[in-house]
């Protein structure tokens, strides 16, 4: 089975000269329109769609990417309100308790790494909203293993009572799969976290965050 390390993601994207459309996710524009914009993490940004939309739309971003291919496309773009970060999320926790809105879309969540779950959903501030966005688990390609990563339904069953689920189900895309997927439908957990959540929260594991930042970045 192949892992999804730094050189894969390399790899990956300079493969080609643009991987993904270009475009927000269809996912994050249905369920973020209506949210006031404040601090948003994009966990595993790529090109930087999400993170230009999000900013445009208001929000402070800090986009991080474990490939600095991809960062340093993304970062060739307008980048306004984006703090662009390159970081592997597996080894650098995001601060905690420090965003209104983490959104995870597409991103390989390992089950070998519990840590690294535990700390996306740390990094959702009070009252703060976690989307987590995936493929259909049968819609994996057939060189990884679906039981190896995190699915949103499984996400939203380790929650807990420090947050509600707002949505969790299976839908079809509402925009085409990236070139040559076939991916058909998304697999989607929104989950806003307690308001009275000012400790460093428990996460599916029964541990307590570390506050530790990611790496230095700046924002324009
Ligand atoms: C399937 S792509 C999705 C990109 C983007 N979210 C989108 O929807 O277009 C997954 C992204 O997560 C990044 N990634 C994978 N593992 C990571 C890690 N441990 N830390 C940070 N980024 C990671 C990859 O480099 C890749 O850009």
């Amino acid at each position: 089975m192949r892992t999804m390390d730094q050189q894969y993601w390399d790899d990956l994207y300079g493969s080609r000269e643009q991987l993904f459309s270009g475009n927000p996710n269809g996912v994050l524009v249905t369920e973020v329109t209506d949210l006031a914009p404040g601090q948003a993490l994009d966990v595993g940004c790529g090109e930087g769609a999400d993170a230009r939309w999000l900013a445009g739309k208001g929000w402070q971003v800090t986009a991080v990417d474990i490939s600095q291919t991809a960062i340093d496309r993304a970062a060739s773009g307008p980048s306004i309100g984006i703090a662009w970060t390159r970081a592997d999320l597996a080894v650098a926790p995001p601060p905690a308790n420090s965003f209104d809105l983490v959104s995870v879309q597409y991103f390989p969540l390992a089950k070998a790494n519990p840590r690294q779950l535990h700390n996306i959903l740390a990094a959702v501030a009070p009252a703060g909203t976690v989307l987590v966005v995936g493929h259909s688990p049968d819609e994996l390609p057939e060189q990884f293993d679906r039981n190896d990563f995190y699915w949103p339904a499984e996400i939203a069953e380790l929650l807990d009572d420090t947050w509600t689920v707002l949505v969790n189900e299976t839908r079809p895309r509402t925009v085409p799969a990236p070139e040559g997927t076939g991916h058909v439908n998304d697999t989607v957990l929104r989950a806003v976290k307690r308001q009275d959540i000012t400790d460093r929260p428990a996460g599916p594991d029964g541990r307590r965050a570390d506050p530790a930042g990611t790496a230095g970045s700046s924002r324009r």
